[in-house]
């Protein structure tokens, strides 16, 4: 079984497709150990809390400064000692300390095909703000490995998404979630857990 920590700060809609993707069997070998979120007041918790898994909250706002948060949020991670940590719209910078202890055992997923509009400042709903001001007919959402840039990781999956001409960012954000992230997110999970996923000089090998 994959031990693994999913970490959240919103509606938790990434952290149901894979709850409901265990529950159904579409994905194998994986166990949800915890969830934390850096927002006592997301969603997410509750959807935790309904699948009896455990959820804690670790919020930047209670601790003095940033190295406090960061040991607290390391201490969190380690306490449930797991295999794989998934970034599931989590929108905190994560220690860099914990990148490199659990290296390429972090994956993200990311509402855009990677490289554009990818890095700092592009999260949540400003992906597709910025993917209709520039006109683009195809977006998508990227699974990628963690490393210490932003968003600059292995890529694992991606899955091109249609822009419609009348699409709004709200209407785009709903179609890339419905028709990739909770697809791919998912996917990946399952092939690292059943050990198909290498990582080696900066790519992802995934075999058959
Ligand atoms: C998702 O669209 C995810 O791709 C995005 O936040 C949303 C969270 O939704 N993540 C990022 O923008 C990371 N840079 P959810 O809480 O309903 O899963």
């Amino acid at each position: 079984m994959l031990k693994t920590v999913v970490c959240v700060s919103g509606g938790g809609t990434n952290l149901q497709a894979v709850m409901d993707g265990i529950r159904q069997g579409a994905i194998t070998n994986v166990e949800i150990v915890r969830v934390i979120s850096n927002n006592r007041k997301a969603y997410a918790i509750e959807r935790a809390k309904q699948a009896g898994i455990e959820a804690v909250c670790v919020s930047p706002k209670e601790y003095e400064d940033r190295a406090r948060f960061n040991e607290a949020f390391l201490r969190a991670v380690d306490e449930a000692a797991p295999d794989l940590i998934v970034l599931a719209g989590f929108l905190v910078v994560i220690p860099p300390e914990l990148i490199r202890r659990y290296e390429n055992r972090i994956i993200n997923i990311h509402p855009s095909l990677i490289p554009s509009f990818c890095g700092t400042g592009y999260y949540g709903l400003k992906v597709h703000e910025a993917a209709l001001a520039r006109g683009v007919k195809v977006t998508g959402a990227t699974v990628h490995f963690v490393d210490e840039g932003t968003d600059t990781g292995p890529i694992l999956m991606q899955k091109p998404v249609a822009v419609l001409e009348e699409d709004t960012p709200e209407i785009l954000q709903k179609r890339v979630m419905e028709e990739a992230e909770w697809v791919i997110l998912p996917k990946c999970l399952d092939l690292i857990a059943n050990g198909r996923v290498t990582v080696k000089g900066g790519r992802v090998h995934i075999s058959e």
